[in-house]
């Protein structure tokens, strides 16, 4: 299984200065409980700021000297770091940033979707090519929180997104396992 999770606020936003533009540690703590055991898949700028690696991160750059810490390998598309991500036997999360969700939306069979119900100020937008409006709603759930920089409840709507037909990922079976003859 494939899936995609973000956290994006009213206006779209999902990242500043390298961070998140808001501090929900539930919600964060939600992300963590459902990537938990499974194989990632992350920009190289998110990866910056993740802690060391306590499960398979694929890590998809631009840059083949990348040294990365351990626990993480680098992979130059993401359809190569999808195929090793797969490759665990492990679900595979897509987790970010904005770069990583446009290209491997088409892959992806589920969405977890945060809707943050708020304005953010941002610099890093969810991308608007990720037609989720064309997918399933198969659970929408709210609950409102603590936004701890500004001490005011904001309401956190989780949605998971279901795309029927997603994209086949090169080297792989119908059925998103590694093919026999490799
Ligand atoms: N709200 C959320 O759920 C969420 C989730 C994740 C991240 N974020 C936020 O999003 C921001 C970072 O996102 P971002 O979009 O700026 O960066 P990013 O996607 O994390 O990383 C971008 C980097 O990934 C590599 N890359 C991207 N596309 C590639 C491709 N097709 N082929 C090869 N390499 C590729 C490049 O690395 P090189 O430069 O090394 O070549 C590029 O500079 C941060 O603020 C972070 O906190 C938010």
């Amino acid at each position: 299984m494939i899936a995609g999770i973000v956290a994006f606020s009213s206006n779209g936003m999902i990242g500043l200065n390298g961070l998140l533009p808001w501090e929900i540690p539930e919600e964060f703590a939600y992300f963590e409980t459902k990537v938990a055991n499974a194989a990632l898949v992350v920009g190289r700028q998110t990866y910056e700021l993740m802690f060391p690696a306590e499960t398979d991160c694929f890590v998809v750059t631009t840059q083949p000297d990348l040294v990365l810490r351990p626990g993480y390998q680098a992979l130059a598309t993401v359809e190569q770091a999808l195929l090793a991500a797969v490759q665990t036997g492990k679900d595979v999360y897509v987790i970010g940033g904005a770069s990583i969700y446009a290209a491997a939306w088409p892959y992806c069979e589920r969405f977890y979707v945060t809707r943050i119900e708020g304005e953010f100020e941002g610099d890093t937008k969810f991308p608007e090519s990720v037609p989720l409006d064309q997918w399933t709603v198969v659970s929408d759930e709210k609950k409102t929180f603590m936004e701890r920089q500004s001490s005011t409840p904001v309401t956190c709507r989780f949605m998971e997104y279901r795309q029927q037909l997603p994209r086949f990922l090169p080297g792989m079976d119908c059925k998103n396992r590694v093919a026999q003859s490799e």
